[in-house]
C-alpha cells in the first residue's frame, strides 16, 4: 500500500481502515472534502460513510451529512452519498446526475456559490462550523507536510478550519505531483494584502499543504484512480463556435486590442469549451498561457504541441485516456503546470490584473445579453455557476457560448428573457453560437438585441424574436423594451407543448 508515502511517524500511527475512519464522522456533521471535478477527491471514506448511513437508515435512524467540496467530484463520492439519501446540504458546485435529481426533487439543499468566495465564507463561519475534513493527498513528508493531490480546491481552508481531519493517502496518484502546486493563503479582511501574482508562471507560495497534526484523527491508505468522463469529439456546432471565436481573436489582434500571443486563457467546463481548445491548438496563435480553473484534454494537447507554455489551474479535469498519458510522463509537465487553491485560481483581483480571456458555456442568453448558466426552464438545477462568475465579471474579455438550439431544435438558446440570471448583461461581452458571434461591448440594450438576434439566434427562431422586439418597443419603455406578460411565454410553451 502507500505506507511508504507516509514518512512521518505521528501520521503513520493514525493509519486505520476506511470503515474505522468513517465511524469518526458524526451524524449531521458538516464535512469538507477535497475534490475538484473527478480529481483528488477522497475515494474510500465517503463510500464507507455511505454504507454507515445506509445501515443506520435500515436500523431506523436518519443520518445525513452536509457536504462541502471544491467543486464537482465523482460517482464514488457524490452519487454514493446521494443514493443513500445521505446528503442534507451540498455546496458549492456539483454535476452528478443522482445528486442533481435529489436537488431537483427537493430532498437535498444546494447552495450554488462563486468558487472564489467559498473559502472566505467558510472561514468567517457563514456556512456553519466545519466538523470534519476528508482530504486526499499524495503523501506525508517526514516533517509532517502534506503533498497535495491532483486538485487543490478548498483544501487549505478545510484543513485550517475543520475540527477533525481524515487524510486519504492515495498511492495511485503520481509521486511526481510533488512540487507542481503553489499553495498560498489569502489573509482575511482587514489584514488582506495584494496577491503578489503578476504573471501566470509566478509561484507565490510553497508546494505543500499544512495541518495541525493534533487534529488528524485518521490516515487511510488507498490506491484508486481519479474518475473523469471522456469528452465527446467536437461536433459540427462546436467546431463552428470554435471557428467564430478564433476569427474574433484574430480580428482583435489585428485591431491592436490583443497581443499576438493573446492574453491568459480561461476555458470552462463541457464539451464545447474543450472543442474551442482543440480549435486553438490547430489555430495560428503561439506562446499562449492559461489562467484557468480546470485543465482539460484540450489544454494538455496544447502543452504537448508547444502552443501553450504554462497552464495555471486548481485541478486536472482530464478524460481517462489523457490522464493516463499525463501520468506516464508527469515530471515532464511540471514546468508547464501549476496547481493553486481555488481562491487563487479564481481570484477576481488576479483575473482582472492578468486580463484573462474567459470562455464559458451557457444554457441560454436573452436578447439583451443576460446569461443563464445553471437552470433548465427557470427552476431545475443543471450543475451550478462554478467559476463562471469569478471569470466573467473580472475578465478582460468575457465570452459565453452555446449551440443556438437545444433538444433537437425544440429549444432556442436565445430567448426574450432568461429564465434565471447568473451573469447580467453588464458582465457579458461576447455571445457565440454556431450561427455567429455578437460583440456586445459598448452597445445599448436595443443595439445588443439586434446583434444577438441577427448573429446568434437560430434562423428558425429569428422572426419570432424580431417580432417580440418590435412589439415590445411599441408597447413598453424604450430603453430595454419588454412585454412582461409574454417574456417567459417561450419557456411556458416548451413546458406545455414540448417546443418553444
Ligand atoms: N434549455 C434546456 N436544456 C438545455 C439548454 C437550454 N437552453 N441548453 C443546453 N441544454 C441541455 C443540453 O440539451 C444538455 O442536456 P443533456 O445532458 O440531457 O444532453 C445539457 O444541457 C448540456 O448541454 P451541452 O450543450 O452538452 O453543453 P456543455 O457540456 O457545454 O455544458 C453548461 C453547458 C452550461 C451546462 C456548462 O458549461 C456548465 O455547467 N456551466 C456552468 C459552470 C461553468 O461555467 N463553469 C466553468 C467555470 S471555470
Amino acid at each position: 500500500m502507500s505506507s511508504d508515502r507516509i514518512l512521518n511517524p505521528q501520521f503513520r500511527s493514525k493509519i486505520m481502515s476506511a470503515d474505522e475512519a468513517a465511524a469518526l464522522v458524526p451524524a449531521g456533521a458538516n464535512v469538507g472534502v477535497s475534490g475538484f471535478t473527478g480529481a483528488g477527491y477522497p475515494k474510500a471514506v465517503p463510500v464507507a460513510l455511505a454504507k454507515r448511513i445506509l445501515d443506520a437508515r435500515l436500523a431506523g435512524r436518519k443520518s445525513k451529512v452536509s457536504l462541502w467540496t471544491g467543486a464537482s467530484t465523482a460517482p464514488d463520492l457524490d452519487s454514493a452519498l446521494a443514493i443513500v439519501d445521505g446528503v442534507e446540504k451540498r455546496l458549492p458546485y456539483q454535476s452528478d446526475p443522482v445528486l442533481r435529481n435529489k436537488i431537483n426533487e427537493g430532498s437535498v439543499e444546494y447552495t450554488d456559490i462563486h468558487l472564489s468566495h467559498v473559502a472566505q465564507l467558510a472561514a468567517f463561519g457563514f456556512l456553519g462550523k466545519l466538523d470534519v475534513a476528508i482530504i486526499e493527498v499524495v503523501g506525508v513528508t517526514a516533517d509532517g507536510k502534506l503533498i497535495p493531490s491532483s486538485s487543490v480546491g478548498n483544501n487549505p481552508t478545510w484543513l485550517d478550519i475543520a475540527d477533525k481531519v481524515i487524510l486519504e493517502v492515495n498511492a495511485w496518484q503520481n509521486a511526481a505531483l510533488e512540487g507542481m502546486h503553489d499553495i498560498y493563503s489569502v489573509a482575511l479582511p482587514p489584514a488582506r494584502q495584494p496577491i503578489p501574482l503578476v504573471k501566470v508562471t509566478d509561484r507565490i507560495g510553497g508546494p505543500y499543504l499544512t495541518v495541525d497534526p493534533q487534529k488528524v484523527v485518521a490516515v487511510v491508505e488507498t490506491s484508486r484512480p481519479d474518475r473523469n468522463s471522456p469528452f465527446s469529439p467536437p461536433d459540427e456546432n462546436s467546431r463552428k463556435i470554435a471557428g467564430h471565436i478564433l476569427d474574433f481573436l484574430a480580428h482583435e489582434v489585428r485591431q491592436g486590442r490583443l497581443p499576438k500571443d493573446l492574453l491568459p486563457l480561461q476555458s470552462g467546463v463541457g464539451n464545447i469549451a474543450n472543442a474551442v481548445l482543440s480549435g486553438l491548438n490547430e489555430g495560428p496563435f503561439e506562446n499562449l498561457v492559461s489562467y484557468t480553473e480546470v485543465l482539460q484534454d484540450g489544454m494538455l494537447d496544447m502543452i504537448k504541441s508547444g502552443k501553450l507554455l504554462c497552464a495555471s489551474a486548481t485541478a486536472f479535469s482530464l478524460s481517462p485516456v489523457a490522464l493516463e498519458e499525463l501520468n506516464k510522463d508527469l515530471a515532464r509537465y511540471s514546468r508547464n503546470i501549476i496547481l493553486r487553491p481555488q481562491e487563487i485560481s479564481n481570484n477576481p483581483e488576479v483575473i482582472r490584473r492578468l486580463g484573462v480571456i474567459a470562455m464559458n458555456g451557457m444554457i441560454e442568453a436573452d436578447i439583451y445579453g443576460n446569461v443563464n448558466s445553471t437552470h433548465i426552464m427557470g427552476s431545475r438545477m443543471m450543475n451550478g455557476l462554478g467559476g463562471s462568475g469569478d471569470f466573467a465579471r473580472n475578465a478582460y474579455l468575457s465570452i459565453f457560448m452555446s449551440p443556438a438550439q437545444a433538444k433537437g431544435g425544440a429549444i432556442s438558446s436565445i430567448v426574450p428573457m432568461v429564465s434565471h440570471v447568473d451573469h447580467t448583461e453588464h458582465d457579458v461581452q461576447v455571445l457565440v453560437t454556431e450561427q455567429g458571434l455578437a460583440d456586445l461591448r459598448g452597445l445599448s440594450p436595443k443595439q445588443r438585441a439586434k446583434v444577438v438576434i441577427e448573429n446568434c439566434a437560430h434562423p428558425d427562431f429569428r422572426p419570432a424574436l424580431r417580432d417580440y422586439c418590435k412589439r415590445a418597443y411599441e408597447k413598453s419603455g424604450k430603453h430595454t423594451p419588454h412585454l412582461l406578460e409574454e417574456c417567459f411565454s417561450w419557456h411556458l410553451k416548451f413546458l406545455e407543448q414540448g417546443k418553444m
